[in-house]
């Protein structure tokens, strides 16, 4: 395929002021589609995020049945067609390059009385799927594939059974995989978490009127009669917002407002670790929003030091790991991270690829099997850097070489549209020195 990247010319950035709407958090999107589905009733969607990953969710259900009207502005309705009203779909599945799709509607398609294929892109075929194979098939579904990873054809039909778990990873997309299973087994289904991880899956199931416990990292689920339709008002993602968090950071003069962000202790570790850095940011007009706890996040820019990140915020950022190495290269001192190895099956070897990236520009980064310890405050020079398609790595690399003037190139762009397809023309609306070259 060929490939898209972005060009900066390397001259000094202009403080980032005012304020920034940042679009919505991909997690809940995903879950507001694929919980609105399977509801009685039609589900409003209002900040839906329309990027190449939610919305390969969205054209799943229309595969499976379910009709869904697009309004103006990240509006949708959702015709849901209750818990057993989803039809077989004529093809393949086409999950993208969306590792939450994959593994969510394993769970849930489990459940079905017909047989489904998923399938993703390049990246997603060799992400690990045994991880959600293993305890759907201890719940009695049929899950084919090869060597664990996609594409998975599910047999349709099976009797499901609940089960009492602790997944050995922590983490959501398991969790939510299980317990959308779970709406279809015949019994109480409970997970045990390693360490808790987000929770929208079963705040929103709970919502939606199902019996379901949640302690921390216990959840018991009663499997539903059904599930009532709900209006979601969906937050600013906070892994998008994250990436302002630092360029305002970095940016000398800069004093951003990023508004009506989803703040949730489960969302946001990357808040308290960049505060444990010094980072000025100031979480105004709090408020809840049903769903989530939002707020207009204020940040300035400041001198920000090196830290250990404490191991058990791990969870609650692990989407935010590689602008964080942007932050440690800039700060001063040594930042060192552990209990991260999950961080290696991300859309790319997240802690590997971010090493190499930071090295290849002049930051000293160790790696080790779950963390890395990272030098700050050398000085930078540009270089011509591969994303590996991964868009969290492409946007945090283009805040590094826009923050600290540096002329490089990130190549292999085109991904940033799975979860924030306005990030290159919001820089540019900012003055941001970029040039694009688009394959
Ligand atoms: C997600 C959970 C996380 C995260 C992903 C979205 C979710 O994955 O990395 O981007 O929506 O449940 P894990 O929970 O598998 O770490």
């Amino acid at each position: 395929m060929a490939e898209s990247s972005w060009s900066f010319a390397g001259t000094e950035p202009a403080p980032l002021l005012g304020s920034l709407r940042i679009p919505g958090d991909k997690s809940v999107s995903h879950r507001a589609v694929m919980l609105g589905s399977i509801a009685q009733g039609t589900t409003e969607i209002h900040g839906f995020l329309p990027a190449a990953d939610t919305l390969a969710t969205l054209r799943i259900f229309e595969q499976l049945g379910v009709n869904v009207v697009r309004g103006e502005t990240d509006q949708l309705l959702v015709q849901g067609v209750g818990l057993h009203g989803l039809k077989p779909p004529t093809g393949p599945l086409d999950c993208g390059n969306a590792g939450t799709a994959m593994r969510l509607l394993a769970g849930l398609l489990a459940g079905q009385s017909f047989d489904t294929s998923l399938v993703g892109d390049e990246s997603l075929s060799v992400r690990p799927m045994q991880r959600i194979i293993d305890p759907l098939t201890r719940m009695g579904a049929r899950i084919e594939s090869e060597s664990g990873l996609a594409p998975l054809h599910i047999v349709g039909g099976r009797v499901l059974s609940g089960i009492d778990i602790q997944p050995e990873q922590a983490s959501a997309q398991v969790k939510s995989a299980i317990l959308l299973a779970g709406l279809y087994a015949s019994e109480p289904t409970t997970v045990r978490e390693l360490r808790p991880t987000r929770d929208y899956t079963e705040r929103m199931l709970l919502r939606m009127g199902c019996d379901v416990r949640i302690e921390s990292d216990l959840i018991v689920l009663q499997p539903p009669q059904q599930l009532a339709a709900q209006v979601w008002d969906v937050p600013a993602d906070f892994s998008s917002a994250a990436f302002w968090l630092v360029a305002a950071s970095l940016i000398p003069g800069s004093d951003l407002v990023l508004q009506s962000v989803g703040i949730s202790e489960r969302r946001a570790g990357l808040l308290r670790v960049l505060r444990l850095m010094g980072a000025d940011i100031e979480v105004l007009n709090t408020r809840d929003q049903g769903l989530d706890v939002v707020a207009d996040l204020r940040v300035r820019a400041v001198k920000l030091h090196g830290i250990e990140v404490p191991i058990d915020c791990v969870p609650d950022m692990i989407d935010e790991f590689p602008i964080l190495f942007v932050a440690a290269a800039c700060a001063s001192g040594v930042t060192t991270i552990r209990g991260a190895a999950e961080l290696r099956h991300k859309e790319s070897d997240r802690l590997q690829v971010m090493a190499d990236a930071l090295s290849a520009m002049g930051v000293k980064v160790q790696t080790t099997n779950d963390g890395a310890r990272i030098e700050g405050g050398l000085s930078l020079h540009a270089a011509a850097i591969a994303s590996h398609g991964d868009h969290r790595i492409a946007m945090s690399l283009a805040m590094l070489n826009w923050a600290r003037a540096l002329p490089g190139t990130v190549l292999n762009v085109e991904n940033v549209g799975t979860s924030y397809p306005e990030f290159a023309e919001q820089l540019l609306q900012r003055q941001a020195p970029l040039q694009i070259s688009r394959a």
